[in-house]
């Protein structure tokens, strides 16, 4: 055997945190370069990927292993904008490993352990490398559940996007904010923050007495000590980061069923409760025709939480219950409650796939229009083919991360659906096509390649042309 570089461990009984001194960075060097480990085990793993090679954000997400569950334990002083954090974050390994990196933007790392043992950490940006001890390295073999706890603080940050819109954890008019699409919610907590990694949830959240806070998925407990209350919420569905949500301030809540059974969770910023309320009594009718378009609801919970109009600059799809900033219009209801079956159930394999998204629930707010207003899906078509900004870039190609949410993505997406169902000219067998997508990939994730392959499936066409003119065409074709 060849000489093996001694890589230095963490000393027992607290682990050591490094900023990438000259020396860190050349031991880090060497142990990925090395693939072999210590001298003293025979420990055969190697570190895992520090990216999952997303074509629009290669460094996102992390490789080896795939989170099962995180269990997020928080602490938060929204008017100090400070947070103290416990992330335990249950992991299969897909790999013999030696490492494995976490992606956390900002913060401090105070410990880390693995497997109960003190882990080294190396800090670098945004991604965090942890060298699990020697010990309990055969804990990460390939196949090998393991457990790893992070405990970090600091003060969260707002991350600016390409297109210049913000995520990651805001500041709100009386409390704070969670958003994550696409790479926000590596402000909050470390993980593998890339859609293809879903994992269940439990995010308990401390803060001052009188503000509540929100998450994904059903309330679990709630209790107040001194001047602090702390409320839980487990989501027990498999759910992607960027859709994983905190909403911290002044709430009226409410607890309801909708006819079909699912609980309903909504939480409106008071000073827009009443303007809120009229849409807010349509969600039970939304989520029956939803439910009758797409399939059966995938979550055991449904709901939304309304900001102010200024705490946010658009709205998202957090899983369970969306987000917005102001009282939602009914279309853009519409629009966030189909994402549960259309990216949140059914979740991008990358961020190219993004248009599956967009395309869907835009569509979504057609079919709406066409059931009640009066509006045919093709005269909402014909709108979109005739506005310029749909025709910038194919939806299936966006020229950069800057451009993934870009009109293409949503208009010209809608209307790869629609020429679907014209190709198709059976609006049963259509609408069969569209719930069959939710349900062939429950809870997982899709690609493009495997949408073209399932519609191809279904519908038993060669649709190579609708593919190149409508979803990989640069402009726009001479007639609609
Ligand atoms: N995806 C969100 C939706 O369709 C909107 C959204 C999230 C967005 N992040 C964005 C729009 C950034 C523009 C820029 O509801
Ligand atoms: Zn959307």
């Amino acid at each position: 055997m060849d000489q093996r570089t001694p890589i230095r461990r963490a000393p027992t009984g607290h682990s050591s945190i490094r900023r990438t001194t000259p020396a860190a960075a050349l031991l880090l060097a060497l142990a990925v370069l090395g693939t072999v480990s210590a001298c003293t085990g025979g420990v055969t793993g190697t570190p895992g990927a520090a990216g999952l090679r997303d074509p629009y954000f290669p460094k996102l997400g992390n490789g080896g292993y795939d989170v099962t569950h995180y269990g997020l334990t928080l602490d938060v002083d929204p008017t100090a904008h400070r947070l103290r954090g416990t992330a335990e974050i249950t992991a299969r390994a897909t790999q013999d490993l030696s490492a494995f990196h976490l992606d956390l933007a900002g913060l401090d790392v105070e410990s880390a352990t693995v497997e109960g043992r003190p882990a080294a950490v190396n800090r670098a940006g945004r991604e965090l490398t942890l060298r699990p001890d020697a010990d309990v390295e055969d804990r990460l073999r390939e196949g090998r559940t393991f457990r790893t706890v992070v405990r970090y603080s600091g003060s969260p940050q707002t991350i600016t996007d390409a297109d210049e819109s913000e995520e990651g954890w805001l500041r709100t008019a009386d409390g704070s904010l969670a958003l994550g699409e696409p790479t926000g919610s590596m402000a909050w907590f470390p993980g593998n923050h890339h859609p293809s990694d879903k994992a269940t949830y439990d995010i308990e959240v401390t803060v001052p007495k009188g503000l509540t806070a929100v998450s994904n998925g059903e309330p679990a407990a709630r209790r107040t000590e001194g001047d602090r209350t702390t409320y839980s919420w487990h989501t027990p569905e498999p759910m992607a980061s960027y859709l994983a949500t905190v909403a911290i301030g002044k709430f009226e809540t409410k607890e309801s069923v909708t006819p079909d059974g699912i609980e309903v969770f909504t939480a409106v910023d008071p000073e827009v409760a009443e303007e809120s309320a009229p849409v807010l009594g349509r969600l039970p009718e939304v989520m029956e025709w939803a439910a009758e378009n797409f399939g059966p609801y995938p979550f055991t919970s449904t709901g939304v939480i309304i900001d102010r109009e200024d705490d946010a600059g658009y709205a998202l799809e957090t899983q369970n219950r969306p987000f917005f900033p102001g009282p939602p219009d009914i279309g853009l209801l519409v629009h966030e409650l189909a994402h549960q079956w259309f990216g949140n159930s059914v979740t991008p394999a990358t961020w190219q796939d993004m248009w599956l998204n967009e395309g869907f629930a835009t569509y979504a707010e057609w079919i709406w229009s066409e059931d009640f207003e009066d509006t045919p899906a093709q005269d909402s078509f014909d709108e979109a083919f005739d506005d310029d900004e749909n025709w910038a870039f194919p939806p299936a190609e966006p020229p950069s991360a800057a451009d993934i949410s870009e009109s293409p993505v949503y208009g010209r997406g809608a209307m790869v659906i629609h020429e679907i169902r014209l190709a198709m000219d059976d609006d049963e067998a259509f609408f069969d096509l569209i719930a069959g997508w939710p349900k062939a990939h429950r809870h997982g994730n899709a690609s493009t390649e495997d949408f073209i392959a399932y519609v191809e499936e279904e519908s038993g066409q060669d649709l190579t042309e609708l593919w190149d003119t409508w979803l990989y065409g640069e402009s726009r074709p001479p007639e609609g």
